[in-house]
C-alpha cells in the first residue's frame, strides 16, 4: 500500500457513479496479483476471488437484484466465492475488504453490493459450486466527477453517519464505554472500525476490551438481516456477518501498521451480553511482549 491505512480508510466511501472507462491494465494487474495471493481467510475458510468486466447485461441484472442503491456506469466487479465453513462469511468480508482498501489506494472507487449472487450471472462467471457461497460482490472503477456529492444526496445523506464511540466500544463489559483516551494506542484501529462500510450502514460491530484482548461481537439489527422478512424475500446472505469480517480487516491492518502485533483467536469471554441479538464472533489477542 502506498498511503497510510488510516488515510485510505478515511478516503473510501461507497461510490455509485462511475466513468465508463475500463480499469487501466497496470492497476488490473496489481488487483489481480493481490486477489490471486489470497486463498484463505484468518478464520480458516477457503475463499477465491476474480476481477470480472461488467457487460451491459450485468448492469441490467443488477437492477433486478433488489438491493438498494443504484449503480451507474460500473465497469468492473470483484466477485468471490467462499467454501461453506463456520466462519465463511466473516472471512469473505475480511479478504474482500482488503481488496477494497487496495483499490482505494490505487485511486479507484468501490461499492459493496449484497445480493442473491450465488445463483446470478456473476456466480456463473466464476463457476461457484454448491459447496460455496457468494454473499456479495464489489463494484470497482473510476469515480465519476461529482460522484461523492451525488451519491451522498441519493443515499439520503445517511451513509456518512456513524454511531458514536460509546455505542460501539466497551471496557471490560457491555455498558461501560471505552473512551479514545483509555483505548490508548488502539484508539486509531477502533476508529477505523467505526468508519468501515456495513450493509445498510447498520454498523453491527461491538468491541469489548478485557485485559489485553479485544473481543468482537455482532449486534444483530432487529428486523434486519438473518431471518428477517426482507432478507428472506430477497434471498440475501447473512450480510451482518460479512460486516464483521470487514471490521476485522480494518482493525488488523491498522494495528499492524502501528507496529503492534497480535492474532485472532476464538475465545469468548465470560461477560454478560446485552440481549439475544448479541453474538460473539472473534477476539484479537495482543502478542506477549
Ligand atoms: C456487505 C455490504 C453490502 C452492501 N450492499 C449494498 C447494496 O446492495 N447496494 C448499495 O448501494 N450499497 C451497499 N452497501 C454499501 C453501504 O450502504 C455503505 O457501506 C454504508 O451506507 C456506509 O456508507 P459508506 O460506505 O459510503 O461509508 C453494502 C455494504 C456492505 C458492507
Amino acid at each position: 500500500m502506498q498511503k497510510p491505512i488510516t488515510e485510505i480508510i478515511r478516503q473510501r466511501y461507497s461510490c455509485r457513479t462511475y466513468q465508463d472507462k475500463p480499469i487501466d491494465e497496470g492497476q488490473q494487474h496489481l488487483l489481480l496479483n493481490f486477489l490471486g495471493s489470497k486463498s484463505a481467510g484468518p478464520l480458516g475458510a477457503r475463499v477465491r476471488f476474480a476481477l470480472v468486466a461488467a457487460t451491459h447485461r450485468d448492469r441490467q441484472s443488477l437492477k433486478g437484484l433488489g438491493t438498494y442503491g443504484f449503480i451507474r456506469g460500473a465497469v468492473g466487479f470483484i466477485a468471490g466465492a467462499a467454501e461453506r465453513a463456520p466462519r465463511d462469511l466473516e472471512d469473505y468480508g475480511y479478504l474482500m475488504e482488503h481488496a477494497v482498501v487496495l483499490a482505494t489506494d490505487l485511486g479507484l472507487g468501490t461499492c459493496w453490493l449484497g445480493g442473491t449472487f450465488s445463483r446470478s450471472g456473476f456466480a456463473k462467471k466464476i463457476a461457484v459450486t454448491a459447496k460455496e457461497v457468494m454473499p456479495a460482490v464489489v463494484v470497482v472503477g473510476y469515480i465519476a466527477g461529482g460522484s461523492k456529492f451525488r451519491d451522498w444526496i441519493r443515499k439520503g445523506a445517511g451513509s456518512d453517519l456513524r454511531f458514536p464511540w460509546e455505542s460501539l466500544f466497551f471496557n471490560e463489559r457491555f455498558g461501560e464505554p471505552l473512551t479514545p483516551e483509555r483505548a490508548g494506542l488502539y484508539a486509531e484501529p477502533l476508529e477505523m472500525v467505526r468508519l468501515a462500510p456495513s450493509a445498510s450502514n447498520k454498523q453491527p460491530w461491538r468491541i469489548v476490551r478485557v485485559g489485553d484482548v479485544w473481543h468482537f461481537f455482532l449486534q444483530r439489527t432487529k428486523g434486519y438481516g438473518k431471518g428477517s422478512l426482507l432478507f428472506r424475500l430477497l434471498h440475501l446472505a447473512d450480510l451482518q456477518r460479512v460486516d464483521m469480517g470487514i471490521a476485522m480487516c480494518h482493525f488488523e491492518l491498522t494495528v499492524r501498521e502501528l507496529g503492534l502485533t497480535g492474532h485472532w483467536v476464538i475465545d469468548e469471554p465470560d461477560i454478560e451480553k446485552p440481549d439475544e441479538g448479541t453474538e460473539y464472533t472473534v477476539s484479537w489477542r495482543r502478542a506477549a511482549v
